[in-house]
């Protein structure tokens, strides 16, 4: 295996700036991730790899980011299969740190308040977990932040993260924007099975019925882009209805929002023929696992 493994954030700086001198290279990407990788994860790293000349993935399961501690001791760790497939993949470093090297202080006293767009859609029923998700992203951002490689100039430096998350991506980019952090966002387009589910790491605990059933999300979302693509109303009810028919699918939330502020756009979703950029977001559950996906919409 040609990648490398380290595990303290002083082993990481002394790395990165090892690799890059020795590649004369300007530009490092970080792939922020909590392991359990599949093809989704592939992606964000490859897309990292090609952009720049270091590419870093992290893993690191982060307790502030769960609310209970059963999911958190139930998410699952799969170190050895993740290397393999960044190896793969052509990653040049690999951190994984300890809980202790993260939080050598235990719980932070301060942390990131990811603000108002934290408190609905996922934010509701997981109170805290942006603020968590935020606040490890921050030192996650920090820690992989590339120093002089020889020249006068400080290497460009940029972090991937999944549009799956699409909440989690506009707070990382609100964040970055807000806090003046270094570091260019890049969103990468989520990764699907062939039958249309969005790839992720909970999808192992799906029953093959439930798998079978959650396949109706990525369906009322197809329906809603193609109306949007022909500039029809979106009919929003319609495609709720779809969801809410499948007995194994409980829904949470299928709205159409802006996909800055994640405020719905109400207006879209009935007579009016759909105009403009918004983001279709739903989430249910299906048995053990909560399912998260989304559409952009742009017409
Ligand atoms: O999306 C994830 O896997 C996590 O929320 C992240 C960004 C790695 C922070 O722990």
């Amino acid at each position: 295996m040609a990648i490398q493994l380290v595990t303290t954030a002083a082993q990481l700086r002394a790395e990165s700036a090892r690799l890059l001198r020795a590649k004369g290279g300007s530009s490092q990407g970080l792939v922020p991730t909590m392991g359990a990788l599949h093809e989704g994860h592939a992606e964000l790293a490859r897309t990292a790899v090609e952009q720049n000349d270091v590419a870093v993935v992290s893993i690191f399961v982060n307790p502030l980011q769960f609310g209970e501690a059963v999911d958190l001791e139930r998410y699952p760790r799969t170190l050895d299969a993740d290397l393999a497939l960044l190896d793969a993949v052509g990653v040049d470093l690999v951190f994984a740190p300890e809980v202790q090297e993260v939080y050598p202080g235990g719980e932070p006293l301060v942390r990131i308040s990811a603000g108002p767009i934290a408190g609905k859609w996922e934010g509701a029923s997981r109170p805290g977990h942006f603020d968590g998700a935020l606040t490890v992203v921050a030192k996650l951002l920090h820690f992989g932040l590339p120093g002089a490689s020889g020249g006068v100039e400080l290497p460009a430096y940029r972090a991937y993260f999944g549009q799956k998350d699409a909440q989690q991506l506009a707070l990382v980019q609100r964040m970055v924007a807000d806090l003046n952090f270094p570091v260019q966002i890049v969103a990468v387009p989520i990764v699907r099975s062939a039958d249309g589910l969005a790839l992720s790491s909970r999808n192992r605990f799906l029953s093959a019925a439930e798998r079978e059933a959650a396949l109706v999300l990525s369906r009322a979302l197809r329906l809603i882009e193609d109306r949007a693509n022909a500039n029809q109303p979106l009919d929003l009810e319609s495609a709720r209805a779809l969801v809410e028919s499948q007995p194994l699918v409980e829904l949470d939330y299928f709205e159409v929002v802006d996909p800055l502020t994640l405020e719905p756009l109400a207006e879209n979703c009935r007579d009016t023929p759909f105009r403009g950029e918004a983001l279709a977001i739903i989430a249910a559950t299906a048995g053990p696992v909560r399912l998260i996906d989304n559409v952009p919409l742009n017409s």
